[in-house]
């Protein structure tokens, strides 16, 4: 039987990347290492490291027209990311990014524009076939609308056999009080860096530990710490923890939360367990820190 899919729920945009030693101060012309234009928005990268992990996966999102999107299109294409939840705006403007990478600090610099893409909601959702996918992803945005996406799912999974269920997961990654609701779903929660930071955690152990509570009971809470590697705890209250594996040189940090994700989403739905899963996404996560995009990541 073909494997199901795993499908990424959230942002893609442009980036436009200038990769440069020292980030440059205001007022200045500099030269950059190089400039290149690349998919972007932490659903769209984690369906690019999902495909390129060998996994079936989809994206869905919104879309406004013009150039970028075309670009963008054309890319997810390239990495054979499934399209058909793809929700068009043609009234909109495309999302895009300004990013200046500092290779030699290994800092990514965001400015991102999104003026008036509006994210999908739980009634675009309700065209999504659910028996298509094993694991949906949800990139934290529009939380309310994605409460109800979630619990579309969870209702589904109470009508149906162990094995046809969905196992669902959320990404908290902005330090935004509205997206702290979405801590009381799915089965397993991203928290970022800056969210626990907002919370007043100074470490990843620290972080998953305090927020326990706040998921669901039998959900799992991961956070990720950059070079500190990334911790979790699971339905069984053990602590788990994996160092970071950091490449001899960092080239690109942009997306290596992203990647993060969806390596250890793919082992957690390929059975394997919390230790192996949180391993395998540090082991992703240090390789795309070494290489500019992610080609060179498997
Ligand atoms: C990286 C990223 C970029 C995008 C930005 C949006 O995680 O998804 O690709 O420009 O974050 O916040």
């Amino acid at each position: 039987m073909e494997e199901k899919r795993i499908l990424c729920i959230g942002l893609v945009c442009l980036d436009i990347i200038s990769v440069v030693d020292v980030y440059p101060a205001e007022d200045t012309d500099t030269r950059c290492l190089s400039q290149r234009w690349q998919r972007g928005g932490n659903a769209s990268n984690s369906c690019t490291v999902l495909s390129l992990l060998g996994a079936p996966c989809a994206f869905m999102g919104s879309l406004a027209p013009g150039h970028a999107a075309d670009f963008v299109l054309a890319d997810l294409r390239r990495y054979a990311v499934e399209l058909t939840h793809l929700v068009s705006h043609p009234e909109s403007s495309f999302p895009t990014s300004i990013v200046i990478s500092s290779a030699s600090r290994g800092t990514r610099t965001i400015l991102h524009t999104n003026r008036n893409l509006p994210d999908v909601t739980a009634q675009d959702f309700e065209q999504v076939d659910l028996t298509q996918y094993k694991w949906i992803h949800w990139e934290g945005r529009n939380a309310a609308e994605q409460v109800k996406m979630i619990q579309r799912v969870e209702e589904y999974n109470r009508t149906c056999p162990a094995h046809q269920r969905v196992s669902t997961s959320v990404e908290v990654e902005k330090p935004r009080e509205e997206l702290y609701q979405l801590f009381g779903y799915g089965d397993v929660v991203f928290v970022s860096k800056d969210v626990a930071k907002d919370f007043g955690f100074h470490s990843a152990p620290e972080a998953v530990k305090g927020l326990h509570s706040r998921v669901r009971p039998g959900a799992t809470v991961i956070c990720a710490w950059a070079e500190a590697g990334a911790d979790a705890l699971g339905p069984d209250g053990e602590p788990v923890h994996s160092d970071a594996f950091s490449p001899e040189t960092i080239v690109d940090t942009l997306g290596a939360g992203d990647t993060f994700n969806a390596a250890v989403l793919l082992a957690l739905s390929r059975g394997q367990r919390l230790q192996e899963a949180l391993t395998f996404g540090c082991q992703v996560a240090g390789r795309k820190c070494g290489v500019h995009g992610y080609d060179g990541i498997v």
